[in-house]
């Protein structure tokens, strides 16, 4: 039995006191039936760690080098000192803006993993790739260059996000049955790549517009195990009713 899991992606929002300010108010809200967190800005998560006790704080980027000549980078040793515990990687925004591959973005996971962090590795088709009838082969494809070469046993810890670019800050999310039928694709790559114990372990979430609204019906689909909430987490209102709504 896969236990949810709910997580909210910050983006580049929040400052250290606002961040504080949310885990304070929404940490006693979360209840076992799932796992609850948020990713923070790289400057956010110390402290945020240190105030959550209920919800996990995830990085919502790292670099695969330990050190070195990387401005502006920050690496998973400097994650591990301060208790950080899970990374999201593969964002399709840091894959348009900021250069991330599938290549990168398996470095990251093989390093993170190494470290005992649990890496949530996002994919998701374009538009045009959607339109174009190619979701399924870029789902695919996506997953066997970011999770190449992993262990089948880690695997099954890790997490992994379906987010259709069309569907992410848009309002338009995809329909339960797109996104049943997606998640659906990425487990089943995931057993052609480590068979199905892991297929059946790896928890996959769907995100792009999930709010209050629609949480339940995402969650309802057999192959939904949570989701990635951007605008829709930044409020403590709408992420404690997020919260209620899937007890
Ligand atoms: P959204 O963002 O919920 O605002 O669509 C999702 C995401 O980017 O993870």
């Amino acid at each position: 039995m896969r236990k949810p899991i709910i997580v909210g992606n910050w983006k580049m929002n929040k400052t250290i006191a606002e961040a504080v300010a949310f885990i304070d108010a929404v940490d006693g809200v979360c209840h076992d039936g799932a796992t609850y967190g948020v990713g923070a800005p790289f400057l956010a998560l110390a402290e945020s760690v240190k105030h959550a006790n209920h919800l996990i704080v995830a990085a919502e980027n790292c670099h695969f080098e330990d050190s070195g000549a990387f401005t502006g980078e920050v690496s998973v040793p400097m994650l591990e000192e301060i208790g950080v515990k899970w990374c999201i990687i593969g964002h399709s925004e840091r894959r348009e803006m900021f250069g991330d591959t599938d290549e990168t973005v398996n470095k990251k996971a093989k390093r993170l993993i190494q470290a005992g962090i649990t890496p949530i590795v996002c994919i998701g088709e374009s538009e045009a790739q959607y339109d174009a009838g190619e979701s399924e082969a870029v789902i695919r494809s996506q997953l066997s260059g970011s999770l190449a070469d992993l262990c089948a046993d880690c695997v099954k810890d890790i997490v992994i996000a379906y987010e259709p670019i069309w569907a992410i800050g848009t309002g338009k999310s995809a329909s339960v049955e797109i996104a049943q039928q997606c998640c659906h694709i990425v487990r089943d790559q995931i057993e052609k790549m480590y068979g199905k114990e892991a297929a059946e372990a790896v928890r996959v979430q769907y995100g792009g517009s999930v709010k209050p609204e629609n949480i339940v019906e995402y969650m309802a689909q057999p192959d939904i195990d949570g989701a990635l909430i951007g605008g829709a987490s930044l409020k403590v209102d709408s992420f404690t009713d997020i919260i209620n709504k899937t007890k």
